[in-house]
């Protein structure tokens, strides 16, 4: 261990859940080396739900690497990941997306990432969002703060939800589902700046760093928010579902936002 750039030093190393962080950021850099390495080589793709729904080798090999390297560390836990599925018990277990954005890092678009969140008990503990073309690690311990490739970030204290920057985000299948359609209307019809920029991971660590105010999304998977959703509230945020009831990992709907614009984001959506 402690080969990536950001250790997790910023922990303190005593604490009892450092190694589960240095390890997890280190998987999260061998999944960037992944990413890489099959940007430069070219990959074959296949589909999953849908045309749109791709899957890559870059995919598959990151979660394999990913769960080499947590699991050699911890053969105790469980793991569930996009790709491969769950396995091992579930009081200790890593929650991975391997390739968070897959659409995006298919066509060159820089905006994808690694998603690795330890959750013990049914509580997320630790979260890792590495942006792996930018190479920015997004993380944090319960109780212990949010950091940026090792300096701390905090959501905006911006409180108007007009001029605030918003994103969401859309399902594969957004034509047998298209209730979000619906919000993004409302919202983008006040005149709210909203963007879609396709790795709800990456969107909701952009809150916790304060690039945005806020985010909501429907329909997403334990994987795709499991870490963002702890980095967002360690950086001072609020993270919900539609009605603004703490936020639950499986739950159809998720807002993040800085708590400011909370209620007031709700509310639009919900066109109240
Ligand atoms: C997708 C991205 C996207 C979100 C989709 C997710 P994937 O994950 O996070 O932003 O809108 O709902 O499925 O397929 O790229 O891992
Ligand atoms: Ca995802
Ligand atoms: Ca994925």
């Amino acid at each position: 261990m402690g080969t990536a750039p950001y250790d997790g030093g910023v922990i303190g190393r005593n604490h009892p859940y450092y190694p589960f962080l240095a390890a997890m950021l280190e998987a999260a850099h061998l999944a960037k080396g992944i990413h890489a390495y099959y940007l430069e080589k070219g990959f074959t793709h296949g589909t999953k739900s849908g045309p749109t729904d791709l899957v890559t080798q870059a995919d598959h090999e990151s979660e394999e690497a990913i769960k080499d390297l947590l699991l050699s560390h911890f053969p105790e836990a469980g793991f569930l990941g996009e790709e491969g599925g769950s396995e091992g018990g579930k009081a200790l277990r890593f929650i991975v997306d391997p390739l968070d954005g897959t659409v995006n890092y298919a066509h060159g678009f820089p905006f994808y990432g690694v998603s690795i969140a330890l959750e013990v008990e049914g509580k997320i503990q630790v979260g890792v969002v590495l942006d792996t073309s930018r190479d920015e690690a997004f993380y944090a311990v319960r109780g212990e703060g949010a950091f940026l490739n090792g300096r701390p970030i905090r959501v905006t204290k911006r409180k108007e939800l007009l001029g605030s920057l918003l994103a969401t985000g859309f399902p594969y299948d957004v034509a047998k589902d298209p209730e979000n359609l619906t919000y993004f209307h409302r919202a983008l019809s006040q005149g709210l700046l909203v963007r879609r920029p396709g790795a709800a991971a990456l969107d909701l660590v952009y809150v916790a760093a304060g690039r945005l105010e806020g985010f909501w999304e429907v329909k997403l998977n334990p994987w795709d928010v499991a870490a963002g959703w702890l980095i967002v509230e360690e950086a001072g945020g609020k993270v919900t579902d539609l009605e603004g009831r703490p936020y639950r990992l499986g739950h159809r709907y998720i807002v993040a936002t800085n708590g400011e614009i909370h209620e007031a984001l709700i509310q639009t959506l919900l066109g109240r």
